[in-house]
């Protein structure tokens, strides 16, 4: 019988996760009873909302119990079926979550067509993080030719997105991202208008700078000090689609601002829009994003960057690093060859 292997929640992290957190274990590799496929997962993608799983504090979603499987999306091949809908050599986008093999009923399995693109993109730009840059700015930012957008996170997996979409639909795109090797990425490579480090102690003042006629979308992946110099700059009418606090994941307690009250203010006198999401919301556009998405991609309209580790031991790390910025694109880890 060959081995498995899983990365599970071996506690809650209090503040900034750490390799204890973690535990990996080894396990025989499950048979597909009736009905069911056994998945050997390629890729996995590892994402800021896991760090909100790992904690049991009010969510939108379930928290990952403790001893249980870290979740996350997958691509993954078929060894084994006993589906109908499903044939070994299949590859299928799955959540199969931070393990190398897992048994599915074949619910929530999505074929993927490896002809069309690089099967690693259907959890990046033309998955989870694509969908968010894409509905998240369209459908609320909506930006208009001429308009500048901000968003930090920028060379990230959604933030990379969102700049080089902005630029599509012909507005300025102003990035904000960690040194100067992201930034000159995200300047060169994404041909975002500029690119402006947070970790700058100057950063409000050459964010100004950075946009001469104000902010009108601000895609705020962030928070914490990246926000607080974005906020005075925001225009009349300005809408900011708020897509994550990656600067507050860690946080041990909910501080408002003090400036809450005087911020509110000026949310009424600019009669700005401010609107949380989830990309789930937005599932209706699904078929509209993956037509224009894919287009930009082939056309090189929009780029993308993947970063990955080897092995699923290489997980638990290459997490803690994308909450602080280690990662250069889209974090991923190759659990897996293509094929075996
Ligand atoms: N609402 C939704 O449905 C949804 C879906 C997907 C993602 N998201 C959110 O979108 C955001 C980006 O996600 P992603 O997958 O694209 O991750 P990512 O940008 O690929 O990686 C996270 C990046 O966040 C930046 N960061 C970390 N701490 C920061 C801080 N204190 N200040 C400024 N930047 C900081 C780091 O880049 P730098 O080196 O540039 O600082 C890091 O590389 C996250 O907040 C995530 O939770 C939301």
């Amino acid at each position: 019988m060959s081995q498995a292997k899983r990365v599970v929640l071996a506690s809650r992290p209090v503040g900034e996760p750490k390799a204890t957190d973690f535990r990996i274990e080894e396990y025989a590799s499950p048979t597909p009873g009736a009905g069911q496929v056994l998945l050997r997962t390629i890729w996995l993608s590892l994402d800021p909302y896991m760090r909100g799983r790992m904690s049991d504090g009010p969510s939108y979603a379930a928290p990952v119990p403790i001893g249980g499987v870290m979740e996350g999306g997958t691509v993954c091949e078929v060894i084994a079926s006993n589906n109908p809908d499903l044939v070994k050599g299949d590859i299928v986008l799955s959540r199969a979550g931070w393990q190398t093999h897992a048994l599915s009923d074949g619910k929530g399995l999505t074929k993927i067509d490896p002809w069309i693109a690089p099967i690693s993109t259907a959890v990046g730009v033309l998955g989870m993080p694509g969908m968010t840059a894409y509905t998240g700015l369209v459908e609320i930012g909506n930006p208009q030719p001429g308009e500048t957008v901000v968003v930090a996170a920028a060379s990230g997996a959604v933030g990379s997105a969102v700049g080089q979409i902005a630029k599509i639909k012909g507005a300025r795109a102003v990035g904000i991202a960690g040194g100067k090797d992201k930034c000159d990425y995200v300047k060169r490579e994404l041909g975002f208008d500029d690119c402006l480090d947070h970790r700058d102690p100057d950063l409000a003042s050459k964010l100004k700078d950075a946009c001469p006629k104000g902010i009108d979308v601000y895609f705020e992946n962030v928070g914490g000090a990246v926000f607080e110099a974005v906020f005075p700059l925001l225009n009349a009418f300005a809408r900011v689609p708020v897509c994550g606090l990656i600067a507050h994941y860690n946080d041990t307690e909910a501080k408002p601002p003090k400036w809450a009250s005087s911020m509110m203010r000026a949310v009424l006198t600019k009669r700005m829009t401010i609107r949380g999401f989830i990309v789930s919301d937005f599932a209706a556009r699904q078929a509209d994003f993956l037509r224009d998405m894919s287009g930009w991609v082939r056309e090189g309209r929009v780029k993308y960057k993947e970063f990955v580790t080897e092995g699923l031991d290489s997980a638990p790390a290459a997490f803690m690093g994308l909450l602080k910025g280690a990662n250069f694109g889209k974090q991923l880890v190759r659990v897996g060859p293509d094929r075996v």
